[in-house]
């Protein structure tokens, strides 16, 4: 099969390409990424000579560049990692959110439609069922809890999987929709909580945690995420939704504490900054149906993934500190000035 993968030199869809090109030496995949702050094309180096792997650059908002790469390529499967993701950013911006997250979604369809594909496949996030109160363990959320967003990046998110649900209706494009909890491993950009933290730490820098660092995440090791995506684009039913989390539910400052702790850095580091406006309180992932539809389950504990991960960073200075000492530090310092 020849599968597109959109996004695919940023955290999550890098990390399946890896698995990918390994995992399925008969498939070939083409990757397509505009290469936004948050793409990386070192990333991509571990598969860049594989001979089932190619590179294109080019942006899901441009209908042209699209619709004569589907003429060219005749894909099979397509997957739509591309997007803005940082919660943050959408705050301070949600305009790019809305292009990307949205029209970008609009128009890979269209193409999907007019060229015939098998699955577009849209990777969508816990994040569109807005938050859970932390007083009730017992309340998940599951495939038909109403979508109730918080920030303009969960909007464009759930917009999107509304813009998919209805071009299966409608035109009967054969689609599937995962929404995955928050997830951590190798190569994500460090503004997201995890890999902030860890590289701040190691510089003994201060470590900022919003309001009282009590809002609850449900953590995933992208390994497991990137299975389930893969499950569900061979084996999973048109027009479904599936949740996708490993019942592994941290508050902030605990994923924080830890990973101060196994870094040998005190708690010291901590600094408490203004809180994120609509900052949502918990998210749960009830996975249920894809364990028991499809026979999903995780491999990695946080415990021991957390760790991996912690040494990953170690290993590979290089890629983050990249980054670190980009455009990203004039990001840090404009996002970070006014919260203290
Ligand atoms: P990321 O920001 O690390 O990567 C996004 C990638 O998309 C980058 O390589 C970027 O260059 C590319 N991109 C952005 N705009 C583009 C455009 N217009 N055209 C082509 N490429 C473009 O994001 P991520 O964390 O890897 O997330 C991937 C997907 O998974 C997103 O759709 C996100 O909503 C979803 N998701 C993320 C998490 C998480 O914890 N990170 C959890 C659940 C779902
Ligand atoms: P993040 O990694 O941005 O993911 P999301 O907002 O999509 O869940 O943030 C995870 C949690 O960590 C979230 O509750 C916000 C919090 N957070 C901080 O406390 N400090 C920070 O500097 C960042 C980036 C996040």
């Amino acid at each position: 099969m020849k599968i597109l993968v959109t996004g695919g030199a940023g955290f999550i869809g890098g990390n399946y390409v890896h698995l990918m090109v390994k995992e399925h030496p008969e498939d070939t995949i083409v990757v397509l990424d505009s290469l936004t702050y948050a793409g990386n094309l070192e990333t991509l180096e571990p598969v860049m000579d594989a001979p089932n792997f190619r590179f294109v650059k080019g942006d899901i908002r441009d209908r042209d560049f699209v619709s004569a790469l589907f003429e060219k390529e005749h894909f099979d499967i397509v997957i739509n990692f591309a997007a803005e993701s940082h919660v943050d950013r959408s705050i301070e911006n949600p305009q790019i959110f809305l292009e990307t997250n949205i029209i970008g979604v609009s128009v890979l369809m269209d193409a999907c439609r007019k060229y015939g594909i098998k699955r577009y496949h849209q990777v969508s996030t816990d994040e569109v069922y807005g938050e859970l109160p932390s007083d009730r363990p017992d309340l998940l959320f599951h495939e038909d809890t109403p979508i109730h967003t918080s920030s303009p990046y969960s909007t464009s998110k759930a917009s999107a999987d509304l813009l998919v649900l209805a071009y299966h209706r409608t035109y009967g494009l054969p689609v599937t929709i995962s929404r995955c909890s928050n997830n951590y491993g190798p190569y994500q950009f460090p503004e997201k909580l995890i890999p902030l933290v860890i590289s701040r730490a190691l510089a003994d820098e201060s470590i900022p945690v919003y309001g009282e660092g009590k809002n609850v995440r449900d953590w995933l090791h992208v390994y497991d995420h990137c299975h389930a995506i893969d499950l569900i684009v061979r084996n999973g039913k048109d027009g479904e939704v599936y949740n996708i989390g490993g019942h592994n539910e941290r508050n902030n400052l605990e994923v924080v504490k830890t990973i101060l702790k196994a870094l040998g850095r005190s708690e010291d580091l901590i600094h408490y900054v203004k809180d994120r406006p609509g900052h949502d309180l918990r998210y749960a992932m009830d996975p249920e149906k894809i364990e028991t539809e499809l026979g999903w389950k995780p491999e990695y504990h946080f415990e021991s993934g957390i760790k991996d991960t912690i040494d990953w960073y170690l290993n590979h200075k290089e890629w983050w500190q990249h980054i670190v000492n980009g455009e990203y530090q004039s990001y840090y310092e404009r996002m970070y000035k006014d919260r203290k």
